[in-house]
């Protein structure tokens, strides 16, 4: 079937941090044509139920799909992927690409084989991290620790707002203070609001680690996904879709527009 060229890429979050799979994305495919949707309605996914989410991202994702008209879907968070990645596949007639956790590359960097993975409740409980672990980690000590005030810290950073450094100090912590957790020396970055707050993570560490997520390897899915396909000469201003639009919401104008997200929608 031949792909239109102004049809987008469907990013997909509870929130902004999907954002930080959209920058390298757009780094690579520089006029492909983007829908950001955010269920700000749902926000945050990682306390919910695996049947919440079960239930809840299919069926939004599939309401994205019959208005936007994408040729590929990536659900851009952890949490959605690891609980209902293969709802959403079934449900979807265009390749949906997942983000999990980047267990891989952690297994493959670490030294001291003493690695963390920091993602939300709903994530680090997950028996696909369970399985990601003993393909790839088997001889590590593999930690986790869900913090939901990260992610918070997250959305608040984008919004502009000031910042407590005892969030990212508390989230480390959560890994640290577990037993061979002084050893840690990488910690992947299993919920996709991390990224956006490496720096305040980083400067809370309290000896060097190094931190890893999955961005640049599903900017490379899409553009081998979408090889051969047609875009755009110039790029367009992209759009974000919000399932609930609020003050918070309005507040995300400036950094959604740094991301080239210049309309704001409502699903
Ligand atoms: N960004 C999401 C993830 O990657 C979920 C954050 C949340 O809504 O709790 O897991």
């Amino acid at each position: 079937m031949t792909v239109a060229p102004d049809a987008p890429i469907l990013f997909f979050d509870s929130g902004v941090g999907g954002l930080s799979i959209l920058a390298p994305a757009r780094a690579a495919l520089p006029t492909a044509p983007i829908v950001y949707a955010a269920d700000s309605a749902g926000f945050p996914y990682g306390t919910k139920s695996e049947a919440e989410i079960a239930a809840r991202v299919p069926a939004l994702l599939g309401r994205l799909v019959e208005r936007y008209r994408p040729r590929l879907a990536v659900i851009a968070c952890n949490t959605a992927s690891t609980i209902a990645l293969q709802h959403v596949r079934a449900a979807l007639d265009i390749p949906v690409v997942g983000t999990v956790p980047a267990i891989k590359p952690a297994a493959l960097l670490s030294k001291s084989r003493v690695f963390g993975v920091l993602g939300t409740d709903a994530t680090v409980r997950q028996p696909y991290v369970d399985r990601l672990a003993a393909a790839h980690g088997a001889d590590c000590t593999v930690l986790r620790y869900g913090s939901a005030a990260l992610v918070q810290l997250a959305e608040a950073k984008l919004r502009g707002e000031a910042l407590d450094p005892d969030v990212a100090r508390d989230a480390l912590a959560g890994l640290l203070d577990q037993p061979g957790g002084d050893q840690m020396d990488m910690v992947v970055l299993a919920c996709t609001h991390f990224p956006l707050v490496e720096a305040e993570l980083a400067a809370a560490a309290p000896h060097p680690m190094g931190f890893v997520h999955g961005g640049e390897g599903i900017a490379r899915r899409i553009a081998f996904l979408t090889q051969g396909q047609k875009w755009p000469t110039t790029a367009a201003p992209g759009i974000a879709v919000f399932t609930r639009i609020d003050a918070n919401v309005d507040a995300l104008r400036p950094a959604l527009a740094g991301y080239g997200l210049d309309r704001l929608d409502a699903l």
